[in-house]
């Protein structure tokens, strides 16, 4: 019954697509025929999707597996414009690409297709915003990539309004955002190209300079862990009290609580849609799956396939923010829980084929992979792109249900 409601509106707006389809670009028979066929197929893959998860789907319960190469990876280095340094591996000199080739695949249901024109269309007039750490700035850029093929290039731009990075596709009134706030709460690492990593200090309870920019945001997308993370202790302040250390999960509990606070007293439930990402692991020790070597992620080029959870991942700081989601009363927020499908992927970080302090790793200091390799952050393509098909999946199936 409910399932026939909420498919109409997208019906309409398929219907609707095809349309805009047609005139924008002046599709032939053939590819109007194709791009029918595609959202018939899409509102069909949304429409199973919608039942899986009802029947409880876990998505991410599943496994990796190797997908037809002409449809991963969706985009390339060289198709997307808007990649920076820092992710592009294959042109920092990694050989191989086997990274690129992984689908994700739940257990108990299909991921849909990830279609760059049906996610433009649900977020028409809309903005959507990553906030959160380079983590996130990479998923902002993955997201980006993914849709920015469709549309074509006198409509789309990137612009810099710091802390924000912002993605304007102008015919459907869309933007794609990232906002800088490697904690959530103020601290000062807010600054968003100078900042150090050392002599940290949080502000546990401070969140309006940020949060006026994330106001009337209509998906928001929240993420922070690995800043927290550089020592058991951390600097912070409440209130006008002096600075000093704290408990990192306690500082966690603490900062969250003041971002739920105003996720609860601001938001729309309504009109406003609100996720956060589980903590993106690291792959600093490769002991970890291969007991008796000393290296890092640096050489990797396949997944884990056994039951894997590195010592990088705290149990503890998944917990906190678990719970600080599950309390909130008046807003449902969606736990994006891709900590443990990115566990299996110790060949998809950057390694020593990425840029340090704004340049490409020296030949010597690729030759010092111990030294040198990121095993914290990630290519693209690669395991970003896997969270936002998940996180396309929920905006569409959302789009569905508000009609
Ligand atoms: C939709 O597309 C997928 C992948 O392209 C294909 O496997 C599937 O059979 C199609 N489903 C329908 C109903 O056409
Ligand atoms: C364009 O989108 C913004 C929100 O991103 C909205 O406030 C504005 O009303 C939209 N413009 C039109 C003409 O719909
Ligand atoms: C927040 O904004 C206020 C007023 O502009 C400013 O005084 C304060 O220093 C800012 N806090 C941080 C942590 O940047
Ligand atoms: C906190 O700040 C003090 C004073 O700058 C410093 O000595 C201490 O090492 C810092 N603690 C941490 C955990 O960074
Ligand atoms: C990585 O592989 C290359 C080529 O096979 C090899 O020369 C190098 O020693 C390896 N590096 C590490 C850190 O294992
Ligand atoms: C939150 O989700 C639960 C379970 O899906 C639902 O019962 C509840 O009505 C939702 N609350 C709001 C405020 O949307
Ligand atoms: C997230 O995934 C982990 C690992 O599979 C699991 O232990 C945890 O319970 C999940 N959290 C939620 C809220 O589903």
């Amino acid at each position: 019954m409910r399932t026939t409601v909420i498919l109409l509106p997208l019906l309409l707006c398929s219907i609707f697509l095809l349309r805009t389809f047609k005139t924008a670009t002046e599709l032939s028979t053939t590819a109007a025929g194709t791009a029918a066929a595609t959202i018939s197929n899409q509102t069909h893959q949304i429409k199973d999707f919608a039942t899986a998860l009802k029947n409880g789907c876990n998505l991410f319960h599943g496994r990796w597996v190797l997908d037809d190469p002409r449809s991963r990876p969706m985009y390339t280095e060289e198709s997307c414009p808007y990649l920076t340094r820092q992710v592009t591996c294959t042109r920092n000199g990694r050989p191989d690409s086997l990274y690129q080739q992984w689908r994700w695949k739940p257990h108990a249901c299909d991921l849909p297709n990830f279609e760059a024109s049906m996610l433009l269309h649900s977020l028409r007039n809309k903005r959507l915003m990553f906030v959160g750490d380079s983590i996130q700035r990479t998923q902002w850029e993955s997201m980006v990539c993914l849709v920015q093929s469709v549309v074509p290039d006198a409509s789309k731009l990137v612009y810099k309004a710091p802390p924000r990075k912002v993605f304007v596709a102008k015919e459907f009134n869309a933007s794609i955002e990232f906002y800088w706030a490697p904690f959530i709460v103020e601290s000062n690492s807010d600054h968003a190209t100078k900042h150090r990593i050392q002599k940290r200090v949080v502000r546990l309870d401070g969140i309006a300079n940020h949060s006026r920019h994330w106001e009337g945001v209509d998906v928001l997308v929240f993420e922070s862990y690995v800043w927290w993370m550089n020592q058991p202790l951390i600097n912070a302040t409440t209130g006008s009290c002096e600075i000093k250390e704290y408990n990192v999960p306690t500082a966690y509990r603490l900062a969250l609580q003041t971002w739920t606070r105003w996720i609860e007293s601001t938001l729309n439930p309504q009109t406003q849609k609100a996720f956060f990402v589980s903590l993106s692991p690291t792959h600093l020790w490769s002991w970890e799956w291969r007991p008796g070597s000393k290296g890092n992620c640096h050489n990797e080029t396949n997944p884990i396939k056994r039951r894997f959870w590195g010592a990088g991942s705290s149990q503890d700081m998944m917990k906190v923010a678990e719970d600080a989601i599950s309390g909130m009363k008046r807003i449902n927020v969606t736990f994006l829980n891709i900590t443990q499908l990115s566990e299996y992927r110790k060949d998809g970080h950057t390694s020593i084929f990425t840029e340090r302090r704004g340049k490409i790793l020296t030949r010597e200091q690729k030759a010092e992979a111990n030294m040198y390799a990121d095993c914290i952050h990630w290519c693209l393509p690669g395991v970003p792109d896997t969270w936002n098909e998940i996180l396309y999946a929920y905006i569409l199936y959302d789009h569905r249900r508000d009609g």
